[in-house]
């Protein structure tokens, strides 16, 4: 045996000594897999949210990105009732048309975001006070979208964050105008206008246990009144220290048992200290600028990369040992430079919440996913 040979051997027997017990994955193996689609490619949909200013073709490295990576896609902002349709008579279609042509070219599941949602509303919609009117209103609404993209959007988010921390109903404009009526009748439209697409009702902090009793209250409410619920979508906007994996894993075992897929429609890890994680923080207050708040301007920490990749290693980990339940994994933005958390809930701070850092590079984080994918799935 010459020198090499015995380096080999050495490390087969190492490799075969640091083995993870049987069936279970472990990120001491290398993953052969090309890309995060391919490597999840037998367990659920890996998805992405694209901006407008990702379709509008200033950003073709990050296109690239998109469609070696990713098989499914999100409208970031485009489909939001403020910028598809901005006034009662007017609709502005383009950039959710050209990420439409996108996502057919690179054979994508396409998402819907969203037909109902409190926030970055138009401003013809928010203004109505009469049940009726609001009902016609949403009817309309919805119609306009869902027919236009028969055949191509796969599943709508029907209604966003309908629901407060403690599970009851938001007090939304739809809220007070129509009662809870208006999910029932949003997700009895958009059932109408095409049967055939999924239909998700979508929010955060769904680990919460008050919320989640929530939310299985209102998927069996419509359940019950005859919609055919197809899935609930856990946003996923979590951090370093939270929330507890066993909440999440709660939360996607009560949601399967109502019958209906889970998705993680909105994944992202911030690495920055949330206002209200301080003792007696008033979110309201300005913490722009503020140091303490904004730690990393000049780069992530070695340290803090690799509690990233940790913390993402055991969200997949959870993820894969789910993978009946799990239908799709969204992150919420290509890459660290281009990530909402950067000015969110704290404006011009940096971030680093994604596998894709600002040149596109792949992470720490982005390798420890990759590697799990390679084993075995948990039985
Ligand atoms: C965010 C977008 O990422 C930002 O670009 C925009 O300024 C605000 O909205 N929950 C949702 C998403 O359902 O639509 C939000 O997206 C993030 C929180």
């Amino acid at each position: 045996m010459n020198y090499r040979h015995l380096l080999v051997f050495i490390a087969v027997i190492c490799l075969c000594a640091c083995q993870a017990p049987e069936g279970e994955r472990s990120v001491q193996e290398s993953s052969s897999a090309q890309s995060l689609k391919s490597a999840f490619a037998d367990d659920f949909f890996l998805g992405v949210a694209v901006s407008a200013n990702h379709i509008n073709g200033n950003k073709p490295r990050e296109m690239e990105l998109v469609a070696r990576e990713f098989n499914a896609i999100t409208a970031e902002n485009s489909m939001k009732s403020m910028n598809i349709h901005p006034e009662r008579d007017s609709f502005f279609f383009d950039e959710a048309d050209r990420l439409m042509v996108f996502a057919e070219e690179n054979d994508m599941h396409f998402v819907g975001h969203a037909l109902v949602w409190h926030s970055q509303q138009s401003p013809w919609l928010e203004k109505i006070t009469d049940s009726a009117e609001m009902a016609i209103a949403l009817t309309e609404h919805i119609n306009a979208l869902v027919t236009r993209y028969i055949g191509k959007v796969d599943a709508w988010d029907v209604v966003n964050e309908a629901l407060n921390e403690d599970g009851s109903y938001r007090e939304s404009n739809f809220y007070k105008v129509m009662g809870r009526d208006y999910l029932l009748h949003a997700f009895r439209e958009a059932q109408k206008a095409d049967p055939e697409v999924d239909l998700i009702y979508n929010d955060y902090n769904l680990w919460k246990p008050e919320k989640r009793a929530g939310v299985v209250r209102l998927v069996k409410w419509l359940q019950d009144e005859g919609i055919d619920v197809d899935a609930v979508g856990m946003q996923g906007h979590w951090s370093l220290i939270g929330p507890d994996l066993s909440d999440v894993e709660a939360s996607i075992n009560a949601y399967a048992e109502l019958g209906v897929d889970v998705l993680v429609s909105e994944l992202d890890v911030t690495a920055l200290p949330n206002p209200w994680d301080l003792e007696g923080a008033e979110i309201s207050q300005n913490f722009e600028g503020s140091e303490y708040m904004d730690p990393y301007r000049s780069g992530l920490p070695d340290s803090v990369q690799l509690l990233l990749a940790e913390r993402y290693e055991d969200i997949f980990r959870l993820f894969l040992k789910h993978r009946d339940k799990l239908t799709r994994v969204s992150f919420w933005g290509v890459c660290d430079g281009h990530s909402w958390l950067n000015g969110w809930p704290i404006e011009g701070r940096t971030n680093y919440p994604l596998l894709f850092d600002r040149s596109l590079k792949n992470k720490k984080a982005y390798d420890a996913v990759m590697a799990l994918s390679n084993l075995e799935a948990e039985e």
